[in-house]
């Protein structure tokens, strides 16, 4: 069921939370470093997060890695990036695993090199049977391209359809189409904006800024952003009277 076709159940602990980690090369700036020191303690972070996501119960964590534009970045930079999602897919995986972390990427895997390709290949059969929690990367991802790529497989497995497909096809096409909707979503470092994330999963998400920069935030940080959540009233539509009668 989705926020659309239905409303969904609303539990005080998020099912899906989706985070755009954002100010790594402001946290290097900040104390004279360069850019990609600041990438290299967001891997820090990002353990930390998982982490306590697992703790908490959070049963999807969606974690925004590499935009779709980011290719635009310095070559350099852009390598860098890339050197340290294979050295995750090679040395994190392990750990993971042996956490219960069943990891999945989501994005357009077909401008990656062949080894990184089959890096991630490895990873999510490796860790396909777990079940503590499913952490999935954003790596070349765009809402948009997302999709139009659905569109696409939707209309080459039906084309008899066309003109007549339902949300509900649609959002199966979808890179997360398998896992419930983020109930809540994080952007750190204090811009406001989707910077083409998910799109059209974010339909009816609740949506949290900090100012916090990426390597800067910790287990209390995430804690405070499902405060923020626990405080909200989600409506779906509906009128708060009616919610007062259903509960
Ligand atoms: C987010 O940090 C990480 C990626 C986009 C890969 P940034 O690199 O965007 O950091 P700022 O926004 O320049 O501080
Ligand atoms: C969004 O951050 C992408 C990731 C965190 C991977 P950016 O730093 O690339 O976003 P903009 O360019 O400021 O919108
Ligand atoms: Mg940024």
């Amino acid at each position: 069921m989705t926020s659309t076709t239905g409303i969904p159940e609303v539990r005080p602990i998020p099912r899906h939370i989706a985070i755009i980690m954002d100010g790594n090369g402001r946290w290097a700036k900040l104390r004279g470093l360069p850019r990609a020191e600041g990438h290299r303690q967001g891997v820090e972070a990002v353990r930390r997060v998982v982490r306590h996501c697992a703790e908490l119960g959070v049963e999807h964590l969606t974690l925004f890695a590499f935009s779709s534009e980011n290719w635009r970045r310095p070559a350099e930079e852009v390598g860098f990036l890339m050197g340290l999602f294979r050295m995750m897919l090679q040395r994190e995986v392990t750990r993971m695993h042996r956490n219960g972390v069943r990891l999945t990427v989501i994005g357009d895997r077909g401008r990656f090199d062949a080894e990184l390709q089959s890096l991630i290949a490895k990873a999510e059969a490796r860790t396909a049977g777990n079940t503590k929690i499913c952490l999935n990367i954003a790596a070349n991802y765009g809402g948009r391209w997302d999709i139009v790529q659905a569109m696409n497989r939707l209309t080459r497995a039906h084309p008899e359809r066309a003109g007549c497909y339902t949300e509900l096809e649609l959002q199966a096409e979808l890179a997360l189409g398998w896992a419930p909707e983020p109930d809540l979503f994080i952007r750190t470092g204090g811009e406001q904006r989707l910077s083409n994330f998910l799109l059209w999963q974010l339909a009816y998400t609740e949506l949290y800024f900090t100012d916090t920069l990426w390597p800067d935030f910790r287990e209390e940080a995430l804690d405070e952003a499902v405060r923020s959540y626990q405080c909200r009233e989600r409506r779906f539509g509906r009128t708060s009277e009616q919610l007062a009668v259903s509960s």
